[in-house]
């Protein structure tokens, strides 16, 4: 018979809310070292980057081997895929030697076609429309610091970008109330809001942050020019719409007042968000970033079939 389809992890709407909460619990065990030995002794997971990275790059790289495996971390720029090789071939051939792939890429359409052709597991790292292991992290923070998200209201203020979109399929799958205030300009595409609605998800649009920060536990925001918006037109065209939106002690003050904010960082201070926000009391960015590395382990142990 043919093989099982791998288990990729590309976007939230792909997986069922019970399979990405038995994921995060099973990062939360990582955390808590509940997770046994070293369960991915033998295993070998390429993590490719197409762009830049911090969190991403070290945090699945110690956090493979804190499992017991081994990551190989590749550069496009280095293979052959950034000379013109395509991501299918790329696919057929890497699934020859390792059990797992993560990408981080400037085109979805890259990670979807690599998908396609690989017969291990394909994990997004980040693309133009999306960043999924973020949002496992932020979901684990949220609940670490205020307990069930499911019911909660979550605002996002800024940019409709990759991080937004991951939280409109977010709240699909986990159950909390997102209110986005973005300019029009910058809105999530409306096929994904319908998406979501027609999942049964509350999702709020509009442009007034302050109205959808009011009461809400958590304010969340990202920089306004992403790693695919950075031509220098883009860059001031951004600024100015944008920066009605930052988050500053003003705005935070129409939030709960035990709201937590949440930015998936690399912050740019001053601009989407201030210093006394970012290094103030409600702010959990911090332990936000340590829990890529612990999510990661969930979605690891999920994707290789290892829990
Ligand atoms: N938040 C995040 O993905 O950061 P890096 O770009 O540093 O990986
Ligand atoms: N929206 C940002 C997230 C970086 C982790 C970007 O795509 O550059």
């Amino acid at each position: 018979g043919r093989p099982a389809a791998p288990r990729h992890f590309l976007e939230l709407m792909d997986l069922d809310a019970a399979t990405l909460r038995r994921m995060l619990d099973l990062g939360v065990q990582a955390k808590r070292g509940q997770v046994p030995g070293k369960p991915l002794a033998g295993k070998s997971v390429a993590l490719i980057f197409e762009k830049p990275s911090t969190r991403t790059r070290v945090s699945f790289e110690v956090g493979i081997r804190q499992l017991g495996g081994d990551a190989i971390v590749l550069s496009s720029r280095d293979m052959q895929l950034g000379r013109g090789e395509t991501p299918a071939d790329t696919a057929r051939v890497l699934s020859r030697y390792v059990d797992a792939i993560m990408l981080r890429t400037d085109n979805v359409a890259k990670i979807r076609e690599l998908a396609e052709h690989a017969t291990i597991p394909v994990i997004n790292g980040l693309t133009d429309v999306s960043h999924p292991c973020q949002l496992m992290a932020d979901i684990m923070t949220f609940e670490e610091h205020r307990g069930p998200i499911a019911g909660q209201v979550v605002a996002w203020t800024g940019d409709g970008n990759n991080v937004a979109q991951s939280f409109i399929q977010a709240a699909a799958r986990f159950g909390f109330t997102l209110r986005l205030a973005t300019p029009p300009e910058l809105a999530p595409p409306a096929r994904l809001i319908d998406w979501a609605r027609a999942e049964g998800a509350r999702i709020e649009l509009t442009t007034d942050p302050q109205a959808a920060v009011a009461g809400a536990r958590c304010v969340v925001t990202d920089t306004w020019v992403s790693m695919s918006d950075e031509t220098a037109q883009e860059k001031v065209n951004r600024h100015n719409l944008l920066a009605p939106y930052q988050v500053n002690d003003a705005l935070l003050r129409h939030a709960a007042p035990d709201a937590i904010v949440m930015h998936c960082l690399p912050a740019h201070r001053g601009e989407e968000i201030t210093d006394a926000v970012m290094d103030g009391p409600q702010s959990v960015v911090f332990d936000e970033a340590e829990n890529r590395l612990h999510a990661q382990k969930g979605v690891l142990l999920w994707a290789l079939g290892l829990a």
